[in-house]
């Protein structure tokens, strides 16, 4: 079996490139070819892993190039996880954010259709389509109603997914997948961004760590888990569309709260809003919070009713919350230990 990876630089390419692999699938990535040569994740894996996967440099925005690929490689499996992912910086860069995760999906579309029709196709959708939920927990079922321009672009990706595959008759699924997280989470995401606060506050850095909106509930699970769903979804009898969660809700504050009780550590929280500050059991300043930090529009009130998986692709997340941030902080110790 040969499988396609776009966004194999990041966290989830790191997990599915490896999973793809253990079931002795050749794995081939595409990359954006940057100044610093780095690789995202994939310089994280196993010297023995990385080079095993084919990378093949070149952009989802250039049709052309999507097409001469699939018509050279003919893969069975393609995920399509490149995008511009972080909802916050898609209020600043609306254009780009379109651009890419619009432009680079429809190019992914059109490219299996002229070129290799026969490829089942992964597209990486998302709970932010939800926006403020109007009904908890959220399924397959929910109505979208997206609130960033994120959002939006993924709603755009989902429907073009769902037009080519009852237009053409193309195997394209959509995976609606709430906040998967792990040690390998690039730092601009909170959970990443808390474990690593945390690990350098128990090394006796002094610094606070300054975060935005507290109160924004999520549902967080392991990315590790979510990738076989992801593999499920393609070895599935029919292309659909799923929600994959933990169906467990958690807030900010409550990750917080878990990642210092990791290092056994208090956290009292006083005030509200942007006033509002986690202190030590020493009155020590750990948490603060900035007004730059807050979006424009927050989504939450996330959790998922992942039944529609369990039932028909066999999926169960295996970590949990509190398994999830022990192993993020964990990791960041370990990592600050060793330099
Ligand atoms: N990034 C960030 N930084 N978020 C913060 C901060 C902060 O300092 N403080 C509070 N938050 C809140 C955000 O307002 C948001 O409600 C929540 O923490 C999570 O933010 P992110 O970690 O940036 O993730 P996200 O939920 O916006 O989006 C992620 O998950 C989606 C669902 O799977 C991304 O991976 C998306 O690409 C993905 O679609």
């Amino acid at each position: 079996m040969k499988a396609i990876v776009t966004g194999i630089s990041g966290q989830d390419g790191y997990f599915l490139s490896q999973l793809l692999l253990s079931k002795g699938y050749e794995v081939h990535g595409i990359l954006r070819r940057n100044s610093s040569m780095s690789q995202g994740t994939i310089d994280l894996l196993p010297l023995d892993v990385r080079k095993d996967i084919i990378i093949h440099y070149g952009d989802i925005t250039d049709e052309n190039f999507l097409s001469k690929i699939l018509k050279e490689e003919k893969p069975d499996e393609l995920y399509h996880l490149a995008a511009q992912s972080f909802v916050g910086y898609s209020f600043e860069n609306a254009q780009s954010t379109y651009d890419v995760n619009i432009g680079g999906t429809l190019n992914v579309c059109n490219a299996i259709r002229s070129s290799s029709p026969d490829t089942r196709m992964y597209f990486a959708a998302t709970s932010e389509l939800f926006g403020k939920p109007i009904e908890t927990p959220q399924n397959e079922k929910t109505p979208f109603l997206p609130r960033s321009p994120y959002a939006i672009s993924k709603l755009a990706g989902l429907w073009t997914v769902r037009t080519y595959r009852d237009a053409y008759k193309l195997f394209m699924s959509n995976g609606i997948l709430f906040n998967h997280e792990s040690e390998v989470r690039g730092p601009e995401f909170v959970t990443r961004k808390i474990s690593m606060g945390v690990a350098r506050l128990h090394q006796g850095l002094t610094e606070p760590l300054i975060l935005g909106n507290l109160s924004a509930v999520k549902d967080w699970g392991y990315a590790k888990d979510y990738v076989e769903g992801m593999w499920k979804m393609l070895q599935y009898d029919i292309p659909d569309d799923f929600v994959m969660g933990t169906g467990e809700s958690h807030t900010v504050r409550d990750f917080v709260d878990e990642a210092f009780s990791v290092v056994g550590m208090n956290v009292k929280w006083i005030g509200t809003g942007v006033n509002e500050v986690g202190l030590s059991d020493e009155e020590k300043v750990l948490v603060k919070v900035s007004r730059d930090l807050y979006r424009p529009l927050e989504s939450d009130n996330y959790r998922a009713d992942y039944t529609k998986a369990r039932e028909k692709l066999g999926w169960e997340p295996r970590v949990k919350f509190k398994e999830l941030v022990r192993l993020m902080v964990e990791s960041d110790i370990k990592a600050l230990n060793s330099q």
